[in-house]
């Protein structure tokens, strides 16, 4: 009988970190020019390829689309060399495709790692989302309450004022009665126009990014990465699936879910430990992104382990 291997987050976290920074390296000749779609199959093409050099049972749970949609890292696709434990992947290879093309910050390349059956496999639709830094007692902050209650009950949890408050919203009209009725409590708002699996982690780091809390909808998938993020770092988050059609519902069963109106934590979306790995494509709040030296590229990546909740900011130089 094959021998069933253990996840030892800590022996493959350090290669996890090989997987994002060789997506972000690949994706740095496409920063500032203009093509989306080029910088996304560069940083997937590199993902890809170094995730295979893992030995690793691997299955993409979260990923570029469905098998019909995506060539590569598709969901359901099995990654690494087979010789390894069996775990889940969830990936983005570039989040912030239009960031990257425009060159504006926080784009990020982004991959979590768990044992098998450890994060939902949600489909790609819109989530409702909500996050809070650590700290907090639990039910600080619900989905149930109004943007504004959310903000006053922060403020009164923070002790402070709700126009210290800062909350990071995605800028999308979609968002417009939320950020009108945000305005009336004081608050700051730092709209950001994509990206929100790093709106989500600067709420873990308030002091650094000046973030305390982040709200709105976006995809399903950033909201299972970014939950494996702040299981790392610590913090609150909810999220409830948005269906806006029977085809996104017909998706979301296929996924296995069966409550299509639940509220999710962050340990529902993420229910063993997990490894996450980011590297900065352009610079951001959190790491820097891809700088060019003559002869060298420089890479950072954020590795952290929700077992310890070790944190570790490393820096790469790659000759080119
Ligand atoms: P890309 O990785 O495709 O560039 O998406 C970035 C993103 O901004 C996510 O961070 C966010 O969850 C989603 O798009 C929001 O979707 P929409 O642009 O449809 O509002």
């Amino acid at each position: 009988m094959a021998e069933k291997l253990e996840f030892h987050d800590r022996m493959l976290s350090l290669g996890l970190a090989r997987v994002s920074e060789a997506a972000a390296l690949a994706s740095a000749k496409l920063i500032g020019r203009g093509d989306e779609k080029a910088a996304d199959q560069a940083a997937v093409n590199a993902m890809r390829e170094q995730l295979n050099k893992l030995d690793i049972k691997g299955v993409v749970v979260i990923g570029e689309g469905e098998r019909d949609e995506a060539p590569m890292l598709y969901i359901g696709e099995e990654v690494g060399s087979g010789n390894g434990p069996a775990v889940d992947i969830a990936l983005d290879p570039l989040e912030g495709t239009t960031l990257t093309a425009k060159d504006m910050p926080n784009a990020l390349t982004v991959i979590a790692m768990g044992p098998r059956g450890s994060m939902l496999h949600a489909p790609d639709v819109y989530m409702e989302k909500l996050a809070i830094g650590p700290g907090f007692k639990a039910g600080t902050v619900t989905l149930a309450m109004s943007p504004s209650e959310r903000v006053n009950a922060l403020a009164a949890a923070k002790g402070c004022s709700t126009a210290d408050i800062t909350v990071c919203v995605l800028e999308r009209p979609r968002h417009e009665e939320m950020i009108k009725e945000l305005r009336t409590t004081g608050a700051a708002i730092r709209l950001i126009t994509d990206g929100d699996v790093a709106g989500v982690m600067h709420c873990a780091e308030p002091e650094k990014t000046g973030i305390d809390m982040y709200m709105g909808s976006g995809g399903a998938p950033e909201g299972v990465l970014a939950a494996a993020a702040l299981k790392c770092m610590g913090g609150q988050f909810f999220g409830k699936l948005l269906f806006r059609n029977d085809d996104e519902r017909a998706r979301a069963r296929k996924a296995g879910i069966t409550n299509l109106d639940r509220v999710y934590t962050r340990d529902d979306l993420v229910t063993g430990d997990v490894i996450f790995a980011a590297t900065g494509v352009t610079d951001g709040s959190l790491v820097p992104g891809i700088k060019r030296e003559p002869g060298y590229l420089t890479a950072t990546t954020i590795l952290m382990r929700s077992k310890t909740g070790s944190v570790r900011i490393m820096t790469y130089r790659n000759p080119v």
